[in-house]
Formats: C-alpha cells, structure tokens, sequence
C-alpha cells in the first residue's frame, strides 16, 4: 500500500472507529457536491480535532474565517453550549447559501452568525462593532490573506485565545523560501508572524490523511 492509500485508510478507520461523520455532515457534503462547490473541507479527523479543541478550551465564542459549504463549522459549533456563537465569514454568496442550509439541518443555525464578505472588511466590522472577544479562531479561508487575517482576529482575541490555521505545511512546500506560489508565500509569511508576534506563543504540526500532506499551525495568545 502507497503512503497516501495507507493515509486515507488510517483515516477511514479513524472515522468509522470516533463514529465521527454522521448524517448532518454527509448532508453538507452531499449538498456541497450538488451545489458543484470545492470538495477542500477539513477531514473528519481534521473536524474531530477542532471539535475538541474547542471543548478543551471551554469556546463559547468562536470565529472561523472560511465557511465554504459548513463542514468545519458544523465540528466547532457542535462543541459549543446553546449559548455559545460561532461566527463564521465566507466570500462567496453561493457557498454562504449552501451552508446556511447544512447549518438549519445540523440544528446549529441558532448558534451560527455567517457573514458573508471579504473576511479582510468582515473582520474590520467585528472590530468596529466592539464585538466581544473570541475564545477560539480558525483561519481556513484564502493562504495570501492569512497574515491580514491573523492581524485582525488579533482585534478580536484576550489573552488566553487559541488560534488554529488549516493548511499551513502544503505537501511540505511551506520549507520552501524560494517558492513563487502565492499560497505558499501566504503561509510563510503567516507562521513568520506568529514566531514574531509577543503575544503568541505557536507551532506546527504536520499531518496525512484523505487530503494528502498538510498540517496546522496552533497558537495561544499568552498576553
Ligand atoms: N473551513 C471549511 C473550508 C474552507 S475552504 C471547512 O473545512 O469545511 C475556503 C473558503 O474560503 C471558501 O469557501 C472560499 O470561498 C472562502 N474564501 C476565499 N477567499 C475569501 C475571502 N477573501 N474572505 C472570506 N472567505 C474567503
Ligand atoms: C485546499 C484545501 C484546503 O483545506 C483549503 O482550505 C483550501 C484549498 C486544496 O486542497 O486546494
Ligand atoms: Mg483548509
């Protein structure tokens, strides 16, 4: 078995073994599908490890920058408590659409605000709403756009936020100072600024599975 067969079927196990993908989530999928949006979502060992995170950190209030069809969203926002808010920001209207839906069928939407919008002018709104703090942050959307992100959910953290980032290592391209490719670029930048950043105590850790070569950057906002 190839390393990537063998990866996809760790994953496979690890689904089946944590009963991790149920029926709401194969509807979000499915939905997305049909709708002919990007299959990118995290894996379900990916949306497992969210969804502890957040339990682990007691989230009430958690932002995601990236919604696409709610796969990820529907894992963190099932870690909060009937008065917790996942806000969630998505570009595109007709991804916003899809997983609006998926929300109401997962029986979530009551704890969901999606705000559909560059996340860049969402997240500057957040600010000048004074939007309270949030507990945890996942960035998921665009790789060039990941520093400004980082700076504004920034705004938008108290000492103590944990900050996750999807897709940060990039079949290993990441080591690459040289690369040209914008999405790499992003990322180097990114973890750049969360080495640099006082405020942040952060690393990386790399991960296989069904979506290839990969991994997360983690950070806690320490003052
Ligand atoms: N977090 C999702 C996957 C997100 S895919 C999951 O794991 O289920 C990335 C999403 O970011 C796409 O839906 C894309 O439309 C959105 N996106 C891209 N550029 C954006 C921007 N500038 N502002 C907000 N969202 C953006
Ligand atoms: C891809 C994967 C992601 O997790 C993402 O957020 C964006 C793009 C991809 O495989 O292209
Ligand atoms: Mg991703």
């Amino acid at each position: 078995m190839s390393g990537e067969a063998r990866w996809s079927a760790v994953d496979r196990y690890v689904d089946e073994t944590f009963a991790i993908e149920d029926e709401a989530l194969r509807a979000a999928i499915d939905a997305g599908k049909a709708a002919g949006l990007p299959e990118i979502q995290v894996s379900p060992a990916g949306g497992r490890f969210l969804h502890v995170l957040a339990l682990a950190v007691g989230a009430r209030r958690i932002l995601e920058i990236g919604t696409l069809f709610g796969y990820s969203g529907i894992h963190l926002a099932r870690a909060l408590t009937a008065d917790g808010k996942l806000v969630t920001l998505e570009l595109d209207p007709r991804h916003a659409d899809v997983a609006r839906r998926s929300f109401a069928h997962a029986g979530v939407a009551d704890r969901v605000e999606l705000r559909v919008g560059p996340a860049s002018e969402s997240l500057a709104a957040l600010a000048g709403e004074g939007a309270a703090p949030f507990d945890m942050v996942f960035i998921d959307a665009d790789k060039p756009g990941y520093p400004d992100y980082l700076t504004g959910s920034l705004r938008l953290a108290r000492k103590g936020t944990l900050i996750v980032a999807d897709n940060v290592v990039r079949g290993g391209a990441v080591a690459d100072a040289a690369s040209a490719d914008e999405n790499v670029r992003g990322v180097r930048r990114f973890n750049a600024m969360l080495a640099a950043e006082p405020r942040l105590r952060a690393g990386v850790l790399q991960t296989v599975g069904v979506k290839g070569y990969d991994g997360f950057a983690l950070a806690v906002v320490v003052r």
